[in-house]
């Protein structure tokens, strides 16, 4: 890896929509969200932004880096050859503060996350054992970053929820349920809603592909017609 210290020229949006330059000597093995804590310590106490488990598992410190959304944590500062970066909140969430925003619309449109599911990473290179294949309870760790990318904004249910719900269809046995599930699918702010960008499969930093799931919903639509 390139280890070397460099000077950085770091831009971020701040609470007031207003870009704050700062400018640090930093290690480029670092990450994103290693810059963002020397800054925070070093140079501006009041700035605010989200982590947790600095190792991709949390989805907490997802935002906008260099107009791509990414996981801050996992976005390494040797990435950016001219050591220029701009660090921007996700889009089409509420803001609370500098690169904080509230997912909660996300969240309270995700179906089931209470059993142990299995992996929807790779299936083919799994080992034998089938071990692997329950390697987490499931992949999309809710960090919002598709609903960001995605340029439907508004009557829309977002990438991450219909991806919820057609794998909690999958996963499902009680027919009820799984009516009920289609039909929230199938709303008007549903399937048809989305405009097939697919820039949230493009961005997931888990693989979840939230756009499959969506064509797999669009097509279990059109069977049932
Ligand atoms: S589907 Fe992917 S991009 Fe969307 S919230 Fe889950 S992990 Fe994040
Ligand atoms: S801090 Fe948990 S994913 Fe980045």
């Amino acid at each position: 890896m390139d280890r070397q210290t460099r000077n950085y020229s770091i831009s971020i949006k701040r609470e007031d929509d207003k870009y704050m330059d700062f400018s640090l000597d930093l290690d480029s093995s670092l990450t994103v969200i290693d810059a963002l804590d020397e800054i925070r310590i070093k140079m501006d106490p009041t700035l605010t932004y989200r982590h947790s488990c600095h190792h991709g598992s949390c989805g907490t410190c997802a935002c906008i880096i260099n107009s791509k959304e990414r996981l801050a944590c996992m976005t390494f500062l040797n990435e950016f050859e001219d050591n220029k970066i701009t660090i921007e909140p996700l889009n089409s969430f509420k803001k609370i503060s500098d690169l904080v925003v509230d997912i909660s619309s996300m969240v309270n449109n995700m179906k089931g996350s209470t059993y142990l599911r299995e992996t929807e990473v790779n299936k083919d290179s799994l080992k034998p054992n089938g071990i692997f294949t329950w390697e987490r309870f499931e992949n999309c760790i809710e960090c919002g970053s598709c609903v960001s990318a995605c340029p439907v904004k508004t009557d829309f249910i977002g990438p991450a929820p219909l991806a919820s719900i057609n794998r909690e269809i999958s996963k499902q046995t009680d027919e009820k349920a799984i009516e009920k599930l289609k039909d929230r699918a199938f709303e008007s702010d549903g399937v048809d809603a989305c405009d097939k960008h697919y820039l949230c499969s493009k961005v997931c930093p888990t693989k979840v592909s939230p756009g499959k799931h969506i064509n797999d919903l669009r097509k279990m639509k059109s069977e049932n017609q």
